[in-house]
């Protein structure tokens, strides 16, 4: 009863955040100012997103300052004076880290809008308020105001705690992050999607395996077809610029390979689902046949 009553208060909470359109001029003009250089670079997309990992960044860079941080604090719960040395170098640690863990959140906040946008404005907004609480801790530590050190750097922690639950929101609850093609189904049957005499040579063309919008083209005479829904946050590739057998994304520029659907430029993480094609008595069909996985099952197709 209790855990339903806290669910629901904090759903209301986070709803009137997901509302607050007043957010939007401030928030809005912030997102415009990241993604100039973003735009511009793509080695600092690549970089900033986790292209290369595979996964985006941030995630894994948040646990070195939340860790170090944690670490701090409790070692002024239980580690007495002769463990103050080692808290002061653990805060000092965690705001070194804080700098490319909030570029790399700053780099994914861009990217998103509405709600999301809203929220992780917030998300962010208490974050700098946390790390300026525990800036002031390492320089109380430095000026041996050790109790006043550890009470800035507990406030920190708690800010955490409310500012971390609202970046678990944006990934578990908005999918920020996430494969927009996850749960996407795929025919492991052959389905005749196109008429061979519809497809034009060297343009990318919008068809369905069932309700999944799939890219299909055709250049050099061989036909490709990868996931439609760009991994990253989603966009119509088949809007996308075509040249030399890659898609280049519409809203982000992540560059895609249509032979195989691999990721070759961020700011996306995950490369696209390739279809297999083949034509029959002049029909373009395509199937996938994907890997087992409980939640790329779709009952209702
Ligand atoms: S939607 Fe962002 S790169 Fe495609």
């Amino acid at each position: 009863m209790l855990s339903w009553r806290i669910n629901r208060t904090l759903d209301a909470l986070i709803g009137r955040i997901e509302r607050t359109t007043a957010l939007d001029p401030v928030a809005d003009k912030a997102a415009a100012l990241l993604l100039k250089p973003l735009d511009a670079s793509t080695p600092l997309r690549n970089a900033l997103s986790g292209t290369a990992a595979g996964h985006p960044l941030h995630p894994v860079l948040v646990v070195v300052p939340i860790g170090s941080w944690l670490g701090a604090s409790y070692l002024d719960l239980t580690g007495g004076p002769a463990a103050r040395a080692a808290a002061t170098k653990l805060v000092g640690l965690g705001l070194a880290a804080a700098v490319p863990t909030a570029l790399s959140g700053a780099n994914d906040w861009a990217y998103v809008r509405g709600a999301e946008r809203r929220v992780g404005f917030v998300h962010a907004a208490g974050n700098y308020v946390a790390i300026g609480l525990y800036a002031g801790s390492w320089f109380a530590r430095r000026r041996q105001h050790a109790a006043l050190g550890a009470a800035l750097a507990g406030g920190g922690a708690a800010l955490l705690g409310v500012t971390g639950w609202l970046g678990g929101h944006l990934s578990y609850a908005r999918g920020v992050g996430v494969d927009t093609t996850a749960f996407d189904g795929a025919s492991a049957d052959w389905v005749d999607v196109l008429r061979e005499e519809e497809l034009v040579e060297d343009q990318p063309t919008l068809v369905r395996d069932g309700r999944v919008p799939v890219l299909l083209v055709r250049t050099g005479g061989k036909l490709y077809a990868i996931a439609d829904r760009c991994t990253h946050r989603g966009a119509p590739l088949h809007e996308g610029e075509f040249a030399d057998g890659c898609i280049v994304c519409p809203w982000h520029y992540s560059k895609f390979r249509v032979s195989d659907g691999q990721l070759l430029a961020g700011p996306a993480t995950r490369s696209q689902q390739a279809y297999e094609v083949r034509t029959r008595y002049g029909s373009i069909q395509l199937r996938h046949v994907d890997e087992p996985g409980s939640l790329r099952t779709d009952p209702v197709r």
